[in-house]
Formats: structure tokens, sequence, C-alpha cells
């Protein structure tokens, strides 16, 4: 007996950095994301195994295993049968691009099924998150919003991906695994940087920026409330102690390149998560002069563009 489940990243305009409970991995802030529809991870279970175990990408990883067996626990229970969990993506793994978002989605949808449990996609969303922050938002399709409520969080669609059908080009500077985990990074946030309060209480006029001008359509007000919001986040980690600062000159010189191009009357903007990559979000008519700017940069290994697409779901 065995299940896929495909599920896409997704990419935060406005980020959630911060829990207010570490145990139930509760985020201390909403936020807002676009789910990319050409970027996807395949999550396989297989219950025919002697004790659980992973692969991915066709690599055993028993280090990641404790945290994708306590997310299968969570769906079917720790009574289920072991699993053999193969996981494959089609762009590279913890380099800041959202691989644990695909992976613990597709794992939910995969566990959900496989144990023959029927949950609404919201219950899916919060056990996804209990794994990972972000992961609650790739059930969903196009623009996303994440509210906290009080014991869980609300997770819903604003806006489908074929109403507003933005491009994403993601410029890679780095394949290197992240010095500090985004989980515990948040934690040193928390802990020490002085103006990790300010972020917590300008929240909510961000998400009402970036909620009003997704619904209006609105480019530019998008774009100035979403780099607003990635360079706020960056301060927030850069005034931790120790500063965690995850950017190289690459990811510079593209946020730079991204600047020139609207300077020049590209609709297009830059979003940065923890790690080194950054996403150009644009018109998808200027797609094509974004990706050969940013081919362009010293530095930049590789560029992957993608369209928004579709929540979490299974294969086949
Ligand atoms: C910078 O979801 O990876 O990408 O809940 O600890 O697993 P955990 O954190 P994670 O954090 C994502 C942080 C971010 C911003 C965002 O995606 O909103």
């Amino acid at each position: 007996m065995h299940v896929t489940a495909r599920a896409h990243p997704n990419i935060a305009l406005v980020k959630y950095w911060g829990k207010r409970d570490s145990a139930r991995n509760l985020p201390a802030v909403g936020s807002i994301s676009i789910t990319l529809g050409d970027l996807w991870t395949d999550m396989r279970l297989e219950a025919d195994a002697e004790a659980d175990e992973l692969s991915v990408n066709g690599d055993s990883r028993p280090d990641l295993l404790p945290r994708i067996a306590s997310c299968l626990d969570l769906v079917a229970g720790d009574d289920r049968q072991p699993m053999s969990v193969s996981s494959h993506s089609n762009f590279p793994v913890a380099a800041g691009l959202a691989s644990s978002a695909s992976a613990f989605a597709a794992a939910v949808v995969a566990a959900a099924a496989i144990s023959g449990r029927k949950l609404e996609r919201e219950e899916l969303a919060n056990l996804a998150g209990r794994a990972s922050g972000s992961a609650a938002r790739s059930l969903y399709e196009g623009f996303v919003e994440l509210e906290n409520a009080a014991e869980r969080v609300q997770v819903r669609t604003i806006c489908d991906s074929a109403s507003w059908p933005l491009s994403v080009v993601v410029a890679i500077t780095s394949t290197l695994p992240k010095s500090v985990g985004s989980g515990e990074a948040m934690e040193i946030s928390r802990r020490t940087s002085p103006f990790y309060e300010r972020w917590i209480d300008a929240q909510g006029d961000d998400l009402q920026r970036a909620r009003t001008a997704i619904l209006a359509r609105d480019f530019e007000a998008l774009a100035d409330v979403a780099e607003h919001n990635c360079l706020k986040m960056h301060s927030v980690m850069w005034a931790s102690r120790p500063p965690m600062v995850y950017w190289n000159a690459a990811t510079l010189d593209c946020m730079q390149a991204v600047r020139q191009l609207r300077a020049d009357g590209a609709g297009v903007f830059f979003t940065i998560d923890a790690g080194p990559q950054v996403k150009a979000v644009c018109l998808p008519e200027d797609a094509d002069r974004v990706r050969d700017a940013l081919t362009g940069v010293d530095g930049v290994e590789r560029v992957m563009t993608s369209g928004l697409g579709e929540g979490a779901h299974l294969l086949g």
C-alpha cells in the first residue's frame, strides 16, 4: 500500500518571523504568501517497512527522520504502521527555498490518505504548521493568508492563481545548507533583537496593506509593502545576538538588479527568506527580462522561473 502527494513551496510576501508558542509551533504573526506552481516536492509513503525510514532525492537521511516521523504521528496517530518515506523535489532543499513547507504539506496529505483519515484542509494546514509554520500555507493555492487565531491558525486563499497570475524568478546564489535553521533563528531574534517587539506590533499594518493591494491587483502597492516587510524582517535578524546574516554578495547584487529593472519600467520586486536566494516577483510579461538580468549577475548559480500554483494534493 503506497500513496504519493505533491505540494509546492510558497514564498511569503508578508513574512512569518517569531513564535508565540514554541511547543505548539504557533506563529507570533500572521503572514501572506504565494504558492509556486512549477517547483514541487513529491512525498511517497509506503506502509511496508520494519521501521520508519526516509530518503530525500534518493539519499538516505536518518538525520531528518525524527521531524517527519512526528508529523506523520500527528496525522496518522502514534500507533500507525512504520513507513518508508521518500521525498523528491525539483529544486535545491535546505537553502532558503521553503523546501520544508512543501515537504510537510505533502506529508500531511499523504499521511491522511494512507491512514484513511478524512481531514478538512484547514485541519491538515494546522497539522503541517505544527511541523513547520510556513507549511500550513502550502495546503492552499494562489495568494494565501495565514491568520493567527486563539489556539490554531486559520488559512485561506484570498486570490486564486488565475485571477492574478504573477511570475516568480528565483535566483539561486548558493546551495549550501543554511548556517542557522529558521526556527532556531526566530528564537534568537525573540530573545535578543531590539527590533523584535516593533516587528510584531507593525505586522498588522503590513498585512492590511498587502491584502488590499492583492484584492485590487495593485502591483506597485504590493511591491512597496513586500520589500519593506522583507527588509524589516532581515533588520530584526541583523540586530540579533549573534547576528544572522543570510545574504551574500550576489544576494545584494540581485536586489540591486531588481531595483534597476523597476526603475527601467519592469513590474518586479524582490523578497528574500532565511537564505541567500532572491525571489523576484514579477508581472508575467516581464519575466523573461527579469530572468535574463538575474542570470547575468555574478555569483548567480542558477535561475528558475515559476508561475503561481495549487495547494497540496494527492497524485494518481
Ligand atoms: C523566513 O516555517 O521554516 O521563510 O515553523 O520553525 O519551521 P518553522 O519555520 P519556517 O519559517 C519560515 C520563515 C520565512 C518567512 C515565511 O515563510 O513566512
